[in-house]
């Protein structure tokens, strides 16, 4: 098939090069000339394992194409995938303002029928928005084309993007138009291959189940954390009652992790939104506030150790920063702890030395530019001379298993903070480390 993907950030990039990895034509649109040429030389703008490989083969078989035209795009599709970005308003509702932009030029240069798919994360209603936009520019035109609005939104994970777009759990179709359905069936048969796993639905549920899904994620964390939180104060082990918990198939093991808070560009995002669109319709979403409020202060749980630890006046103190992105296998620091508890810390009088294996270029760009109190470090050990406490927020890999001898010989003090709860306690306390770790009391 001929598809038109427009928005080439995390959604669209990644929507526009796995349906070309399928063997489909798919011309991706972008108003950033700028991030067009670089991803026609294969660079890619963010880090995403597997995207590049992707982007740079299918680029030159050019079933992959790059585009600041939107008519181009649209005038050899029939299907048109709107993957923009719906930024948080000031109210905390998602700003419409890219998706409706994209619908009137949609409305402005489509020149056949044509299928429009929403995969931005949206609020329910909007695709009835977007197919009012088009139709009424279709209208200034004179023109009297049929245009199928659906919702089949995106669950990708950042770090494994690509992974889930190729083997998805599920696949939403919000529509109540059966030709367009069996046409982005067609189109998603070769990634739901060995297994059922469409899920047909209208389009105000699949709108909602983005929201839905992301808070009830969100929901988990924040329980669990409140968890963390009761245990250590009444001296149980969290993560005796993770596993305790979720051994029961109910429940279940995964998305069950306590630590410092969750980031990202999609739960503290879709959580303040979907309380905004229960206020719009008159309904006080008393969990969902409850969500976000425990998230927020547990970005600052390590903050309140570290105090209790050295004081309120931390002048003086340097601090080994482990991980700067949200979570690991990404670069993307929208949300992070890390900012928080940072910014924090300064706050109080101390300095940071810190080390991420990606988060590096994208921290010294756009967080701690030119910050005085800030140093970034070529690795780990280099954070550590000096230093007061390692703090722990990401959980890289490359943490799990450092030489904590040779940390004990350059640290200051031999005390780790840790936001994700990757060391034993009693390995630690055998080196010689006091270990703050979450919901497991310390040593
Ligand atoms: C999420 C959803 O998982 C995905 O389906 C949706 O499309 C976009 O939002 P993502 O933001 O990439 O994906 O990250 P995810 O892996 O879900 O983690 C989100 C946050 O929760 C991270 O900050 C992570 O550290 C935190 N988390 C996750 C926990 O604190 N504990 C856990 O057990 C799991």
């Amino acid at each position: 098939m001929n598809i038109t993907v427009i928005g080439t950030g995390y959604v669209g990039l990644v929507t526009g090069a796995c349906f070309s990895e399928m063997g489909n034509k798919v011309f991706c649109v972008d108003i950033d000339n700028g991030k067009l040429e670089k991803l026609k030389k294969g660079l890619i703008p963010l880090y995403e394992p597997g995207l590049e490989d992707l982007v740079k083969r299918n680029y030159k078989k050019s079933d992959l194409k790059f585009t600041n035209k939107l008519k181009e795009g649209i005038k050899n599709s029939n299907i048109c995938f709107i993957a923009v970005g719906t930024p948080m308003d000031e109210d905390g509702s998602a700003d419409l303002k890219h998706v409706l932009d994209v619908a009137t030029e949609i409305g402005q240069v489509m020149s056949h029928d044509l299928i429009v798919v929403n995969k931005s994360t949206v609020p329910v209603g909007t695709a009835d928005k977007v197919k009012k936009t088009i139709k009424q520019e279709l209208k200034k035109r004179g023109a009297e084309y049929k245009v199928d609005v659906v919702s089949n939104p995106e669950f990708l994970k950042e770090g494994s993007a690509v992974g889930d777009f190729m083997r998805p759990d599920r696949v939403i179709i919000g529509s109540d138009n059966p030709e367009v359905i069996n046409t982005l069936k067609e189109l998603y048969f070769p990634f739901t291959i060995n297994h059922e796993r469409f899920i047909i639905m209208d389009v105000y549920s699949a709108e909602m189940t983005k929201y839905a899904s992301n808070a009830m994620l969100a929901t988990r964390i924040s329980f669990m954390n409140e968890m963390a939180n009761i245990c250590e104060r009444v001296g149980a082990d969290i993560n005796r009652v993770r596993e305790g918990i979720g051994s029961d198939s109910r429940i279940g093991y995964r998305f069950l992790y306590p630590g410092c808070g969750y980031g990202g560009s999609c739960f503290p995002k879709d959580v303040k939104a979907l309380i905004k669109t229960a206020q719009d319709h008159d309904y006080d979403s008393h969990i969902l506030k409850q969500v976000e409020k425990v998230n927020n202060e547990q970005k600052l749980y390590l903050v309140k150790k570290i105090k209790e630890r050295f004081g309120e006046d931390l002048y003086g103190h340097s601090f080994a920063m482990w991980g700067l992105s949200f979570k690991p296998g990404t670069d993307d620091m929208r949300e992070a702890p890390s900012v928080v508890i940072i910014n924090k810390l300064i706050k109080l009088g101390a300095k940071i030395k810190a080390y991420d294996p990606q988060a590096m270029d994208v921290a010294k760009k756009y967080y701690f530019k030119n910050n005085p109190h800030v140093e970034f470090c070529d690795n780990k050990y280099q954070t550590v001379e000096g230093a007061s406490a390692i703090i722990l927020v990401t959980e890289w890999k490359e943490f799990r298993s450092p030489d904590f001898d040779d940390i004990g010989a350059v640290i200051k003090n031999k005390i780790i903070f840790d936001g994700r709860n990757q060391y034993h306690k009693e390995y630690l306390k055998s080196k010689g480390f006091e270990y703050y770790p979450i919901g497991n009391g310390s040593t």
